[in-house]
């Protein structure tokens, strides 16, 4: 059987993750208002534990950290090891946080243990979706939250549908996205994210 998210894998180890991290200060600040939401709408308390599914170069994770303080903890899991080395870098010491190599939806995360299951558009690449989140959601403590931030269909958003109606009728019409591929399709996660 093929590897789930084999793709993506290879994408955040490569390309997508090169661009993140090269562009990552600008990347940050266009999500921290989207992010920040997510967190409000979580209402993270001192001394509770987070994890951060998709956390690239960590700056959900810092915010988190931040709202739970010395007593808590933030776990930030991301596929992408040039990502999570850019998170351990901007990371100050002693912050409540700690970030790992993994893909979210099969790496063994301690079970029962966290009050908040956590993404900044970090959930939109399962391969299977549902499978993830019932891995996820064994993580999480009976009663835990889960609050993240991810894109909706592409007719929905104005980043997408305004530039694509722009140029209709001067570029060559494309194939509709499928809705049942993972949120972003490979294309969209190049172009869309990281910039090309
Ligand atoms: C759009 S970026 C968002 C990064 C970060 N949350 C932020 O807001 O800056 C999506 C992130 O999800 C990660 N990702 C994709 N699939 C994943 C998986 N199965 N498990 C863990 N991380 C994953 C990617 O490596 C990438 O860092």
């Amino acid at each position: 059987m093929a590897q789930h998210n084999a793709d993506r894998v290879s994408d955040w180890n490569g390309q997508s993750g090169e661009r993140w991290v090269a562009h990552q200060a600008r990347l940050d600040a266009i999500a921290a208002a989207f992010g920040q939401a997510a967190i409000e709408a979580a209402a993270p308390a001192a001394g509770e534990r987070v994890l951060d599914v998709g956390c690239g170069a960590g700056g959900s994770s810092l915010a988190l950290a931040a709202r739970v303080g010395a007593g808590g903890q933030v776990l930030g899991v991301d596929i992408s090891e040039p990502l999570i080395a850019r998170a351990r870098a901007l990371a100050p010491q002693d912050t409540p946080v700690l970030f790992r190599v993994a893909d979210a939806s099969s790496a063994e995360l301690p079970e029962g243990e966290f009050d908040i299951l956590f993404s900044r558009f970090g959930v939109m690449f399962f391969d299977d979706p549902t499978g993830a989140f019932a891995h996820m959601r064994r993580a999480l403590k009976p009663g835990g939250r889960v609050a993240f931030v991810c894109w909706r269909g592409a007719a929905e958003n104005d980043w997408v549908r305004l530039p694509m109606g722009a140029i209709k009728g001067i570029v060559p019409p494309t194939a509709p996205p499928d809705p049942e591929a993972a949120a972003h399709s490979r294309s969209a996660t190049r172009r869309g994210w990281a910039g090309s």
